[in-house]
């Protein structure tokens, strides 16, 4: 790429040549979060996916995300900055031993977080986001055992939030599970008015000293409507990016992570750049492309989900 290249403007003038809509996660960088035409969590973009009439979904988040989005909207061309963005979540659940899990509880109900592959989509009864997993988990018949993949501490909230018992696969996310209690506590003290708010994929211990759990969308709603002057966001600290544009007179502290690192960053969300959004954008590559029978079977849980949600 020329040095000297205007990205901004050329991601701005390709989106209307390519007829192309830029979904983005608030996990980008500020940035992209700029540039989309539309900002979500993965529930609103999983929905806003099918919504589009674009011919080009330029989806700058995760794997996952840009999958679902394909497996929504099967006719559309689904671009992604970095093919290599994955998910820990996903990484830690493959498609043979989830199989494997299934058949050891043939009569259960299987309900999996988005956070996974399209093969697991595919052998799952019903997907959720954070935002509309308590409504999926109470809507299964109370006789039913569920089994609740791949994020354990979501599927440990829930428990308590529906009082349900789950049998939970034993994953996380390298992102929530970095956050360290020490430092928030020692944070709290220096600030002893800031709220700490939390995504449910936080461990158990940090979610308990919470004022507010909820998926990326509800922390930035609840700071704009509460009325605290000061925040301790324990998640991915994109999302502070709209919170300050959102609500510039309040103070925004990120959640410190146990090391002195940028571990509160998803090192996959942030593979992403401007660079190869322009070049996403330029090449229309790389391309989600999945065979139809696997997509197929993969939009039956998730089209369950969108019907509930
Ligand atoms: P939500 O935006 O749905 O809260 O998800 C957070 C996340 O970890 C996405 O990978
Ligand atoms: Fe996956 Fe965690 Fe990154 Fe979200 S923040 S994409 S759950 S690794």
């Amino acid at each position: 790429i020329d040095p000297g290249l205007d990205l901004e403007a050329e991601i701005v003038r390709l989106k209307k040549e390519r007829n192309a809509v830029l979904l983005a996660h608030y996990y980008q960088e500020g940035d992209i979060q700029d540039l989309a035409d539309f900002l979500g969590d993965s529930l609103q973009l999983a929905q806003q996916a099918k919504k589009t009439t674009a011919d080009v979904i330029l989806f700058a988040g995760v794997h996952f995300m840009a999958e679902t989005a394909k497996i929504l909207n099967p006719d559309r061309i689904v671009v992604v900055p970095d093919l290599e963005a994955g998910c820990s979540l996903a990484d830690g659940c493959p498609v043979d031993r989830f199989r494997a899990w299934r058949a050891k509880y043939p009569d259960a109900v299987s309900i999996t977080y988005i956070n996974c592959t399209a093969e697991v989509k595919a052998e799952s009864d019903y997907i959720c986001t954070s935002s509309n997993a308590e409504k999926i988990v109470r809507a299964i018949p109370e006789d039913k055992e569920i089994l609740f993949a791949p994020d354990k501490n979501l599927g440990r909230w829930l428990e308590q939030k529906t009082g349900r018992k789950m049998r939970l696969w034993q994953g996380s996310c390298v992102v929530h599970e970095t956050f360290s209690l020490r430092k928030i506590i020692a944070l709290r003290e220096q600030h002893p008015t800031a709220k700490l708010i939390a995504h449910p994929e936080c461990e158990e211990a940090l979610l308990r000293m919470a004022a507010f759990i909820g998926s990326t969308t509800a922390l930035l709603k609840y700071t704009q409507t509460d009325d605290a002057e000061a925040y301790i966001v324990a998640t991915e600290s994109g999302i502070v990016h709209q919170m300050r544009k959102a609500s510039p007179h309040k103070t925004f502290l990120e959640g410190p992570p146990e090391k002195n690192c940028a571990c509160n960053e998803c090192p996959f969300m942030r593979l992403n750049t401007m660079e190869k959004v322009y070049l996403a954008l330029r090449d229309l590559e790389p391309r989600i492309e999945m065979p139809l029978d696997l997509r197929e079977r993969a939009r039956v849980p998730i089209d369950r989900m969108l019907a509930l949600s």
